[in-house]
C-alpha cells in the first residue's frame, strides 16, 4: 500500500467538528473530537471514536454520558482550545461558560446545537475505541451552520 495515498485519502472523508462534554460525578471534562457519525435511526444513536488512554475514554466509561457541542464558524478558537493539553491549573474550560444538560453532561452556552447521549455500548477499534451512545436530548440554540473540519487547516487521521 501507498502509505501517502491511504493517508491522503483518509483525509478525504469529510468530518464535522465539535467539543464533546463528559461528566462523572461531579468532574466536568471535554475534549473536540471530529469522529462521529449517526449509526441507528431507531433507537437514535451516533458512534464516536475516542483515542486509547486519554482521560475523556476514562470519564466516557465512568459517567456512561456525553454531549455533542456543535460550534459557529466564528469560534473556532473554542475548539482549539479543547485539543490542547488541560492547562496546569487544572481548569480545561477555562471563560468557556457550560451547564449541565438533561444528562449532567457539559452543554457550551456558545453551542449552535447540541446532542445529549446516553453511553450504549463501547468497542475497541485499534487505538480508539467506538463508543456508541443513545440520543436522549436534542436542541437547536442558533440558527446558524456550524464549524467543520474543511472550514480549518486541520487534521485528525490519515
Ligand atoms: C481537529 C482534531 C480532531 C480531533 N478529533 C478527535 C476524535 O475524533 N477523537 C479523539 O479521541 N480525539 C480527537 N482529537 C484529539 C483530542 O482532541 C485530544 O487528544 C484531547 O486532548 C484529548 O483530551 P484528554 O486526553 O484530556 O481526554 C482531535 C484533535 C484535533 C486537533
Amino acid at each position: 500500500m501507498n502509505e501517502a495515498s491511504k493517508k491522503t485519502i483518509l483525509r478525504t472523508i469529510p468530518y464535522g467538528l465539535y467539543v464533546i462534554g463528559v461528566r462523572n460525578e461531579d468532574a466536568f471534562h471535554a475534549f473536540t473530537g471530529s469522529w462521529l457519525s449517526q449509526c441507528s435511526l431507531k433507537p437514535p444513536r451516533v458512534m464516536l471514536g475516542v483515542r486509547h488512554g486519554t482521560h475523556s475514554l476514562e470519564m466516557i466509561e465512568k459517567g456512561k454520558v456525553f454531549s455533542v457541542n456543535f460550534l459557529a464558524k466564528s469560534d473556532k478558537k473554542i475548539l482549539e482550545q479543547f485539543f490542547k493539553p488541560t492547562p496546569a491549573s487544572g481548569n480545561r474550560f477555562g471563560e468557556v461558560a457550560f451547564h449541565p444538560g438533561k444528562t449532567g453532561a457539559p452543554v457550551l452556552e456558545q453551542a449552535t446545537h447540541f446532542l445529549e447521549c446516553e453511553l450504549k455500548n463501547i468497542f475497541e477499534a485499534g487505538d480508539h475505541s467506538i463508543v456508541i451512545g443513545e440520543v436522549v436530548e436534542a436542541e437547536i440554540l442558533k440558527n446558524e451552520a456550524p464549524l467543520v473540519m474543511g472550514d480549518t487547516p486541520w487534521h485528525y487521521g490519515g
